[in-house]
């Protein structure tokens, strides 16, 4: 089970279509995905078409409550993808856990258990937890590095990107070095490209000259059906797979499924 944070303390950059379309992908070609929603905003749980109403436990009682993950999670409309939702609840979990020991393990410490649990069970694991995080580094963020094996980074190629993906990085290595050892970028991914753009080409090219092979090839296209997608609760994948955002999706996940494989080799 390969676990990978979704992050970017920078909001509206492609966090959660990237979770719900990588999932998507992935489970398309026979990855079984499990999407954690850890922004209290709920938009992945929205996204891939869970209303309200129907998300009993949620990852705020994961994190909160000690519910194992099992009961909170749902399956999507696409086989192999499965999500443990939230809701507006999620935002108290800063003040909540506060007191809480192990306050930045919970998530670590619930994800073992579940694995353990279906290993137990006899049930297959998961091959992927990807998880969403909110455009902030609170204490949901700090769950979800604390957990991951790897951290994805979607980045909209805008003026200061750059300097976001420095800042960023400088956090991961105190995490690094704090609570998690194992550590690291699994990759960056361009989103919202559009290659006409000037100024998208000039910081791409920054960023690759930064940033080197951690940066994906693949770059997601701005793509109106992609952000379409969501108030169907589709992903952009299901509601038409010919888009070019769902091809890019598709060619990103084989791009990310070799490079986990170069990973796993190396170890
Ligand atoms: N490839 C894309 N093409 C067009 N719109 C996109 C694309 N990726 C994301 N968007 C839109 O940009 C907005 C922010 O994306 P979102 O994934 O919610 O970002 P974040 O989770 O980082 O806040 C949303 O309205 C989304 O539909
Ligand atoms: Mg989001």
């Amino acid at each position: 089970m390969r676990i990978l944070a979704v992050t970017n303390q920078k909001g509206g950059v492609g966090k959660t279509t990237t979770t719900i379309n990588l999932g998507a992908a992935l489970a398309a070609v026979g990855e079984r995905v499990l999407i954690l929603d850890l922004d209290p905003q709920g938009n992945a749980s929205t996204g891939l078409g869970v209303p309200p109403h129907e998300r009993k436990e949620t990852t705020y009682d994961i994190l909160v409550n000690d519910a194992p993950i099992e009961e909170a999670v749902i399956n999507t409309l696409v086989p192999g993808l499965d999500i443990a939702p939230s809701d507006a609840d999620l935002a108290a979990a800063e003040l909540d856990l506060s007191q809480t020991a192990r306050r930045n393990f919970r998530l670590r410490d619930a994800l073992e258990r579940f694995h353990d649990g279906r290993v137990h069970a006899g049930l297959a694991p998961y091959d992927y937890v990807l998880m969403d995080c909110p455009p902030s580094l609170n204490v949901l963020t700090i769950n979800a590095l604390t957990a991951a094996d790897g951290v994805l980074v979607p980045l909209q190629c805008e003026f200061f990107a750059l300097e976001g993906l420095v800042q960023l990085q400088r956090t991961i290595d105190r995490v690094k070095e704090n609570l998690n050892p194992r550590l690291e970028i699994q990759g960056v991914v361009l989103t919202m490209y559009d290659s006409r753009n000037n100024l998208a080409r000039q910081v791409a090219e920054d960023v690759r000259a930064h940033f080197g092979n951690t940066v994906y090839q693949t770059a997601i296209p701005r793509n109106v059906r992609v952000s379409e997608a969501p108030s169907f609760g589709r992903p952009a994948l299901i509601y038409d797979y010919r888009c070019a955002g769902s091809q890019a999706y598709m060619r990103f996940a084989s791009e990310l499924i070799s490079r986990e494989r170069q990973i796993r080799e190396a170890a």
